[in-house]
């Protein structure tokens, strides 16, 4: 292991690390699973591995439809190579179907239709367990301009379209999921662009014919399976080829 490079960041399942040019990183996939705010945790082995991997492949293709990203390279089974970002303390959640919070929030049956994609903004902020803000706090607040935020919900939506298209291939609703934007500076300018990871930590993946739960709420609602799980939605993406040894335990 590669120890001796300064960590920049420790957050819930990823280490950022100094990278070896200016202007990157190295973002690094722990095996930890967290859920509820950190309140429940567990070693998930592998799940690092393969969260790199799938978050490689996704935004590998969304740059290839043209939505920007933080991605350049993977390094290694844990490791991938990403641009530095001054990050927006935003999670962008795109949902499709009710799950999760808004089920709970509004009364609606889990699995049933939005009338349309919903877009919803919370600020990540884990002592205050990251509310869900409005636009007018965003601006007033200043976490993020006017345009930054119609930039996000337009990336936010071609992301959902692109990607329910993509897992509806491979036999996967996409239900609802997170992504988190940041800021790349050039000299006097700005732009945003897509950062952070999208694995099946930050989606929601139900098997399209059982609904059969395929993302990280087999571990928040404990029912089991979960690498086996995150292993299929790999398999389905037609990636697992160079990680058959990885679910057995020894890859670190
Ligand atoms: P929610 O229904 O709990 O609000 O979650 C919506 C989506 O966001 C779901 O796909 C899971 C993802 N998510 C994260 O990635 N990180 C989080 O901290 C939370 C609460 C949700």
């Amino acid at each position: 292991m590669t120890t001796r490079r300064k960590k920049i960041y420790e957050g819930k399942a990823k280490i950022l690390y100094e990278g070896p040019e200016p202007g990157t990183l190295i973002q690094y996939f722990k095996d930890d699973a967290t859920a509820f705010n950190g309140e429940k945790k567990a070693q998930l082995e592998g799940k690092g591995v393969i969260n790199n991997r799938i978050s490689e492949y996704v935004m590998t293709r969304l740059n290839g439809i043209g939505v920007q990203n933080h991605f350049i390279r993977r390094l290694n089974l844990r490791e991938q190579l990403i641009k530095e970002v001054e990050i927006i303390p935003l999670e962008v959640v795109v949902r499709n179907i009710a799950a999760g919070s808004i089920a709970t929030r509004l009364g609606l049956p889990e699995g049933q239709a939005l009338p349309r994609s919903i877009i919803e903004f919370y600020y990540k902020d884990d002592k205050l367990n990251d509310p869900m803000v409005s636009e007018e706090h965003i601006t007033a607040f200043n976490w993020a301009a006017t345009q930054e935020i119609d930039d996000m919900m337009a990336t936010a939506l071609r992301v959902n379209d692109y990607l329910s298209g993509l897992f509806s291939g491979v036999g996967i609703t996409l239900v609802d999921f997170k992504i988190e934007f940041g800021r790349i500076y050039e000299g006097d300018f700005s732009r945003i662009i897509l950062a952070d990871e999208i694995s099946p930590d930050s989606c929601r993946l139900w098997d399209s014919l059982t609904n059969e739960k395929l993302d990280k709420d087999r571990f928040r609602r404990d029912l089991g399976n979960v690498i086996e799980s995150y292993t299929e939605v790999a398999r389905r993406l037609g990636i697992m080829k160079e990680m058959p040894t990885v679910i057995q335990g020894g890859v670190h």
